[in-house]
């Protein structure tokens, strides 16, 4: 399917009032290589999005949008594992409640993430103490101007933290199509981190942890169908030992997560928090009120109103702790992705 000079409003979970000059659905692997045909004869660009619930649109797109709609779920059952292949276009949390039904425990941590599967290796999606790169085992990669499919192994996406290749070498021009995931028959519950803790490992089932994520993510993260956003603005930064110290001298509660390479994460919400930012609007757009993270459309925002926010709250946490926040979420211009710290600088 294909329409001219469409909204995206229902196409990005901030629901901002864009449009893009065409609009595709692709159901099929031919179609996504006639529309990028199409829009390179045009001399426009395209772009593929899944359910926009990680992208702010700051204008309206001048090419193509492509909505991502390859479906299709198989499961191969092997004597340790259960080795799954999925089309880009399924839903990320319907596969992680179909699985469990089918008594295929794994996937519970992401329980609830907005999104289709084929756009969970790009930011290497995350929650719980889980991410997406522990039960990847390739991600297929078409390059639309061969119509080649690449199989990608785990070391060729180098996931990392909100991390992936798929954000760098192959953003433009390349779809992934499939993901192959590993789901071990020996489960072994992953319960380090909030709510999750007061289970218990010996006897807790891979529903009860679903239902405990879900709980927990409904008590603190606007659901977009009533509210606008997408999900956690900023990613949480990363400092050095020695920086952290210096802010641990100072604020000696402030939630830090030492990382394997020495350098210690910090909890962007908390320090938003702390700059009594909860609840701070501009224009339609608000810092949400549970969650200092998530910045939310409370009342028709524009994108110019998200952006202005974003900033002011880039530089009121920079101001406080000599920390820049860098955005999670990827910002989209006329005519493709544009480089989201520089907008805000
Ligand atoms: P989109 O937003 O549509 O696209 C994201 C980017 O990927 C865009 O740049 C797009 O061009 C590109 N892209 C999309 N599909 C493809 C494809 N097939 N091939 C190549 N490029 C593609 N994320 C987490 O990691 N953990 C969380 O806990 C979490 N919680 C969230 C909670 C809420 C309420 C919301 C709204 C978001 C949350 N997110 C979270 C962010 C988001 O859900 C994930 O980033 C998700 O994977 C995005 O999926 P999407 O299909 O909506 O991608
Ligand atoms: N905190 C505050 N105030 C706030 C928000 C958080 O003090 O307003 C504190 C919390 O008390 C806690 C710490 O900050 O001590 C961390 O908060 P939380 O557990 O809510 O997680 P987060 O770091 O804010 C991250 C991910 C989420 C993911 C959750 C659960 C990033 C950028 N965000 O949020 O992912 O769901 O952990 O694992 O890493 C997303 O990427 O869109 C997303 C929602």
């Amino acid at each position: 399917m294909s329409t001219e000079n469409t909204s995206l409003k229902k196409h990005n979970t901030f629901a901002l009032p864009v449009k893009a000059a065409h609009l595709v659905i692709a159901e099929k692997i031919e179609m996504m290589i006639k529309a990028w045909q199409k829009a390179q004869k045009r001399r426009e660009p395209l772009l593929v999005i899944g359910e926009g619930s990680n992208v702010l649109f700051l204008e309206d797109f001048a090419g193509t949008v492509m909505i991502n709609s390859l479906k299709g779920i198989e499961v191969r059952e092997e004597d340790d594992a259960w080795h799954l292949h999925v089309s880009s276009g399924e839903n990320w949390h319907y596969l992680v409640s179909q699985t469990l039904e089918q008594g295929i425990p794994g996937l519970e941590n992401l329980a609830l993430i907005p999104g289709l599967v084929g756009s969970a290796p790009i930011q290497n999606i995350g929650a719980y103490g889980f991410e997406l790169k522990q039960v990847c085992e390739y991600v297929d990669l078409l390059d639309l101007n061969t119509g080649e499919i690449d199989r990608m192994n785990p070391e060729r996406c180098e996931f990392g933290y909100r991390e992936s290749v798929f954000k760098h070498e192959f953003k433009v021009g390349y779809i992934i199509v499939g993901v192959g995931l590993r789901l071990s028959k020996q489960w072994d519950p992953l319960l380090n981190y909030g709510d999750l803790t007061k289970l218990d490992p010996r006897t807790v089932t891979p529903q009860q942890v679903f239902d405990a994520v879900c709980a927990m993510r409904r008590s603190k993260l606007p659901d977009p169908r009533i509210t606008g956003n997408a999900g956690s603005f900023f990613k949480n930064p990363q400092v050095s030992e020695e920086e952290a110290n210096m802010l641990l001298a100072e604020y000696p509660t402030m939630p830090h997560y030492p990382q394997l390479d020495g350098q210690v994460k910090l909890a962007a919400g908390w320090l938003i928090e702390q700059c009594a930012l909860k609840g701070y609007q501009i224009g339609g757009a608000a810092v949400h009120r549970q969650q200092a993270l998530v910045l939310v459309n409370a009342d028709s925002a524009s994108s110019q109103d998200v952006v202005a926010l974003a900033r002011h709250v880039r530089n009121k946490v920079a101001e406080k702790f000599n920390v820049w926040l860098e955005p999670e979420v990827r910002f989209i211009g006329a005519t493709g992705e544009l480089d989201a710290v520089e907008v805000l600088s």
